[in-house]
């Protein structure tokens, strides 16, 4: 059974990789990762935030208003509150680099153009085969447009582009209005891939005493849902890589993500709740569904059910909602 998959330019053995978490943060874990059949390495994002340090992160986000949001920088993790400073990010490259054979996917975040962009080339300085850039934002201004929001991401794109020779994967939360436009204008800026989605974080109020609470909870197989929608509809509109990020929880999620169009497959949650070697489950599961239905290459499954024979991509999501409303029983 072939599960090799090509993502970012780079041959991958499988298309199964670990998320951007704390997962690959002990030599230890990544080790169990790679004996799981892991096919590269994501490391969690270094923060615009951490390499800028905060007074000058948030100070642009209060130029950019003219606020005096003075308590702005509260919201913000110290120093000490993030897993790794900048050169602990960069000696950790290094170091996963020395200890496994897989390649290294570095991961950047930041919302707007800064001096961070420049820690790019820094990565793949210590060894990072790509990077992913993580462009969170939640547009919050009455004043800023979709155009604008979406300009912001590709201006970092294109800063990244220009720092380093590496492919680039954007990852890409999905509250874009035309998201295959967006991810078109990327690969037009020498982008090599997406990453779909972010997952978003959502606020929880506690009702006993009025605060609003970061929480993070782990996504379900139902998170996958919109991820499949994006990758069927973009898969034969762009040639860029496309994984997918959220609510891959078992090997029936990743057969839908690769019928759908995806090149790699990220998984998070179901490996923070059940182990590294959960992967490998994953794995062994996938090779049994494809035996079951005769494909003996991840490459012949790839888009089989994008909407690459759909005449009118727009009608069919249209009927397809009318459709399930109707058809709805109690
Ligand atoms: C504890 C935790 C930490 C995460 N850290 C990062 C990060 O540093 N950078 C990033 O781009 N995504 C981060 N993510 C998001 C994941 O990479 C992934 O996109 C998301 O969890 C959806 O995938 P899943 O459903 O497999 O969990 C994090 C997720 C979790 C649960």
């Amino acid at each position: 059974m072939d599960l090799s998959t090509t993502y970012l330019g780079l041959k991958l053995k499988s298309p199964l990789m670990p998320g951007a978490s704390p997962l690959a943060n002990r030599l230890d874990n990544i080790r169990r990762l790679e004996d799981a059949g892991a096919s590269a390495i994501v490391l969690h994002s270094l923060f615009a935030e951490q390499i800028e340090g905060n007074s000058i992160a948030v100070s642009r986000h209060i130029d950019r208003w003219q606020d005096t949001f003075a308590e702005a920088t509260s919201f913000f993790p110290q120093g000490q509150d993030y897993l790794l400073g900048p050169d602990e990010y960069l000696s950790r490259i290094s170091a996963i680099k020395a200890a496994t054979s897989l390649p290294v996917i570095a991961s950047l975040n930041g919302t707007q153009i800064g001096t961070w962009v420049n820690y790019a080339q820094l990565m793949e300085q210590a060894g990072a085969d790509a990077i992913e850039l993580n462009t969170y934002f939640l547009a919050t201004r009455r004043s800023e447009s979709s155009a604008a929001v979406e300009q912001r991401v590709i201006d970092i794109a294109r800063g990244v582009r220009t720092a380093v020779k590496i492919p680039i994967a954007v990852k890409l939360s999905h509250f874009y209005t035309s998201i295959v436009h967006l991810v078109g204008e990327l690969e037009d800026v020498g982008i090599n891939g997406v990453v779909l989605f972010n997952r978003i974080f959502q606020p929880e109020i506690d009702i006993e005493t009025f605060d609003v609470l970061p929480r993070l909870g782990l996504s379900s197989p139902e998170d996958v849902r919109v991820r499949l929608r994006a990758l069927a509809l973009m898969r034969d509109q762009v040639k860029l890589s496309m994984a997918c990020s959220g609510g891959v929880h078992s090997a029936a999620e990743v057969v839908k993500a690769l019928l759908a169009g995806a090149d790699a497959i990220q998984v998070v949650a179901a490996l923070l709740r059940d182990g590294p070697d959960r992967l490998g489950t994953i794995a062994e599961e996938l090779k049994v569904w494809m035996a079951k239905f005769e494909y003996n290459s991840v490459s012949e499954m790839r888009g089989a059910l994008s909407l690459r024979n759909c005449p009118d991509p727009e009608a069919y999501e249209r009927g397809n909602y009318l459709r399930s409303l109707q058809l709805w029983r109690e």
